[in-house]
Formats: C-alpha cells, structure tokens, sequence
C-alpha cells in the first residue's frame, strides 16, 4: 500500500458571496436548531444516563445547544473492558487496514462533514470561521494523513543486518494495554489527534474531552464510526477528571496516556502514576502537552508591521486561549512607538461577538471560571502600581464570557503576568532598553518556566543567531519573524519542554514512536 504524499489541506476563507460561506452558515443553523443528546460511546453502543450535562455556546450561555449524559466509575471500567474486548483483533490487523480508516475519515472531514464540524466548535468552543477552519478542518485532516504516512514509514523500516546464519527483525508492537486520551478544549484537532494517534498505531483507547469540547467530540466520533472504526477500539466517555484518574491510574493495563491540558493536571497525573507504579504490567507511556508562557521579542531593527501584526495575531486570535499564544512581548524602546501605535490601530478594527455573525474576529472565552480567572488579572492590573492598560481592559459576561482585548505594559519584566499562564485576551509588554539585549534574553531564559513557543522579530543577522542559541531551552516551537502560533503539521512539528511537556511533537514520527514498544527478534538457522 503506497500511502498518499500528503499534502496540507487548503484553507477556506469563507469570504462573502462564497459557496462555502453559505453551507456553513447553514450548518450553524442546523447545529443550533436541534437540541443534541449526545450519549457516551462504549464499545461501539451509544449510552445514555439520566445525569444531563449542559452545552452552551460560551457567546451565548443561555441557549441550550445540547445535552450530554455524564457517566461516573462504571462507565469508565465498561470503557477499559470494552477496549481490552477489541484490542487483539485490532492489533493483529495488518495497518493498511488501520491507514485505510483514518484516511477515511480525513476525507470524511474534507469532504462531507467539513461544515460540521467546524459549526461545532464554533458554537462549542466560540471560535471564528477562520480559526474553526484551520482547527476542526485542516489541522485535523492533517493530523490523520500526515500521521498515517508517518505510520508507513515506520511499519516499513529498513530491518536491523541479519549476518549469515541469523534473522534479525524489529517487530512495532502496540503498548500492552490500553490508551487513556485526555483532550481539551482549545483545539478540536487536538482531540481528534490524541485518541487517532495511539489507535493507528494499533492501541485501544478510553477517551475523555474536556466538558467545554464535548460538542465537537461527538462529532470526530460520528466520523471514526462512518469511516468504519471498529468497535471498542476508542471509547468516548464523559465523567470527572478524578473519578476517570481513580479508575485508570490503578488498573493494571494501563499503558499510556496522551494528554493535553493544563500543567497542575498533568502533575498530578505523573504523581498518581508513580506512586502506583507496581500496579501496572509496564510502565506507563506518559505523553502530554501542558501550559505554556509564550513569548515575542522584537529588537530596535524589527520591521515594526511585521512585529504589530505578529503580536496582534499571537496574542488575540481564538482571545489568546491557544497553547501557543503569546503573552508576554518584549520591545526594544526605540520600536516600541512605531508598534504601538500600528497595534492600537489595529486593535480598534477588531469586532467582538457571536462566532455566528462572520465579522466577529474576537468571541468569547470558553467558561466563566476562565472569564472569572481572566477579569481578576484585569482587576488587578488596574489596581497595581507600575501597571499601564492601553487597550482594553473592559468584560462583561451578561450574554457572553466577552473580554476585551487587553494589552498591558509593565515596568517590571517579572510582573505576574509576564510570568503566570493566564490562557486568555490579556498581553503584558515590557520595553527595555535597546542596548541591554543580552539581559533582555536572559530575563526571557529565567523566566520561562514553560518553553513552549516564542519568536524573535528583528532584521539583525546576528541578533536572530544569538537569540536562537541564547533562548535554545525557552521554547520548543521558535519563530523568527512570525508569531508564535500556527504551527502547521508536517511542517512544524508541535510541543515543548520544561513545564510546557514532554515534548513529544504532535504531528511527527516521534510521537507514534511513543505509542509503539518494539520487540527484537533473533532467529539462528
Ligand atoms: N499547534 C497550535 C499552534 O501552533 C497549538 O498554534
């Protein structure tokens, strides 16, 4: 089986008058006028309990858009049962069979589910047009081809040198046990990567969402399903964090966890997995994606539109809850009034409401404890000395979790929010001197308690070779004269290091690596 050269997918822009535009907005229609009762899915059976969760819009919070059954402890054993039930005939398919079903079901996204997909997580997780189409669309029928092909490779490595007389061979055997996949809500790639990347490479699955991406899951599932995934082998279930850990982490096949989320979460999860190491048949793969404190710097030879707008767009597209957001800018003082002045502008332009209305660029953010989390930073920079807010600054969460975009300058390069993960429209800039480069550099180092993305904005050959090796550890995805978020797979593969993972690259060989543990054969004859 010759798998595809894959190609990244094209973008829709949705512009006016355009086809595209108006299947969307029907699928947003449609998607808004039913009132879903999404089940949990077990070994291929939808069920249902009478415990209801609510989805709403976070633009929109008081339409009911669905209901979810939430599930508790059982759900999650009948879940691993029901996985361990699939796993042998699963794993003894030859994985053209598994390339074939995840080809699948990217051409489904491609193709016909393409606008439903991407009105789910509009509606679900409030995001635009734009940045649901290079989400729930693009990025995810990336994740699927690129990762099958990278599947290929691996599959039909070169075996190790067999001397005369003897048979080497490496065999990729999937993890003894089961998968738990652990998604949130911030990209619905992201949740359709986590759960497709260990079962290609012949894993059994329990999958947990995040309740605020609960919509969007349904949907990935609805596609596996029609693209002819077997039974049981990811098995979607709603239930606490806890309740899920008390029964995965001390179940003796558990194998692996891929995980997406925050920092504190994924601690914990190490914790609990160490100390019930001597539970389990084999350690545990532990692969996640934590938080992030992503920074720009821009030296006094930037071009400073190329720096407004790669601020504009890292720190405030999808309001700044990217992974890879920027959140702290550091400014050489000589830009800083050229770039200010181009930002501010452009931030005025900036329309803020309902995804649904396609001039929106800013929506909501995806809670009221982020909105909560979110107004109290604001709150506190008004109060703080040392603290000027030169736009933004104003919430309001009557309709919507509506925060404003918000741009903070700080006198101090270690003010809270140059340091803490706020996950939100709220950047803090520092401008220092132009000729204190090398502690501007150190300062961003030391700080970085997360490395996760950071770029450098400058026209100094030097400088952009200084700051590569200077910030070498900061920041696991580094752009030079971009902003920091975007990464597109197959292109540039995905994560970092410090308290932002393990970084293991979404989107590359290295991750499928993880899901698979080799055995070594040697036959003498
Ligand atoms: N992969 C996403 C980005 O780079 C998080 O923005």
């Amino acid at each position: 089986f010759n798998v595809p050269v894959p190609v990244n997918e094209a973008i829709n822009s949705y512009a006016p008058g355009t086809k595209e535009r108006e299947l969307l907005q029907s699928a947003l229609k449609e998607a808004r006028a039913k009132e879903l009762d999404i089940p949990m899915y077990i070994g291929g059976k939808e069920v249902r309990t009478n415990n209801k969760g609510r989805i709403t819009p976070p633009h929109d919070h008081q339409h009911l858009l669905a209901t979810y059954s939430k599930g508790e402890k059982k759900h999650v054993e009948d879940a691993i049962n029901a996985a361990l039930t699939a796993k042998s005939n699963w794993e003894n398919l030859a994985w053209e069979h598994r390339a074939a079903i995840f080809l699948k079901a990217a051409d489904l996204i491609a193709g016909p589910y393409r606008y439903k997909i991407n009105a789910a997580t509009m509606l679900g997780q409030s995001k635009n047009a734009f940045q649901a189409e290079i989400d729930a669309a693009c990025e995810l029928i990336d994740f699927l081809r690129f990762n099958v092909a990278y599947m290929a490779e691996i599959y039909q490595q070169q075996p190790p040198v067999s001397p005369r007389g003897s048979w080497n061979r490496v065999e990729q055997r999937p993890l003894e046990g089961f998968v738990f996949a652990l998604t949130p809500f911030n990209f619905t790639a992201i949740a359709g990567n986590l759960p497709s990347s260990a079962a290609m490479m012949g894993n059994v699955v329990v999958w947990k969402p995040s309740n605020t991406q609960i919509y969007a899951a349904n949907v990935i599932m609805e596609v596996f399903k029609e693209a002819g995934l077997p039974d049981g082998v990811i098995n979607l279930v709603y239930v606490s964090g806890p309740e899920a850990g008390e029964v995965i982490f001390s179940h003796p096949d558990f194998a692996g966890i891929h995980f997406t989320g925050s920092t504190g979460v994924f601690q914990d999860i190490w914790k609990t997995v160490g100390n019930n190491i001597h539970k389990f048949k084999t350690y545990p793969r532990i692969v996640g994606e934590t938080g992030g404190k992503d920074f720009i710097l821009v030296d006094g030879t930037a071009d400073t539109q190329v720096a407004a707008t790669a601020i504009l767009r890292g720190a405030f597209e999808y309001q700044g809850q990217k992974c890879s957001a920027a959140s702290r800018v550091y400014i050489a003082k000589s830009n800083w009034p050229a770039i200010k002045e181009q930002l501010l502008n452009d931030l005025a332009t900036l329309k803020m409401g309902p995804t649904e209305d396609f001039t929106n660029f800013i929506n909501a953010v995806i809670d009221e404890k982020s909105f909560d989390n979110l107004a109290r930073y604001i709150d506190q920079a008004k109060k703080d000395r040392g603290v000027e807010i030169i736009a933004g600054g104003n919430y309001d969460k009557s309709k919507g979790y509506f925060i404003e975009p918000t741009v903070l300058v700080v006198d101090d390069p270690k003010y809270t929010t140059m340091c803490e993960e706020l996950f939100g429209p709220v950047l803090t800039v520092y401008v220092y001197d132009d000729n204190k480069f090398d502690e501007i550099l150190d300062i961003i180092d030391t700080t970085s308690i997360y490395a996760l993305t950071g770029a450098f904005i400058s026209q100094d050959r030097y400088a952009i070779e200084k700051a590569t090796q200077k910030l070498r550890n900061a920041a696991g995805n580094f752009y030079i004269n971009d902003k920091c978020t975007g990464a597109v797979v197959g292109q540039q593969p995905f994560g970092g290091a410090r308290g932002s993972g393990t970084n293991d690259k979404a989107g590359s060989m290295i991750n499928l690596l993880r899901w698979v543990s080799p055995r070594t054969i040697k036959e003498t004859f």
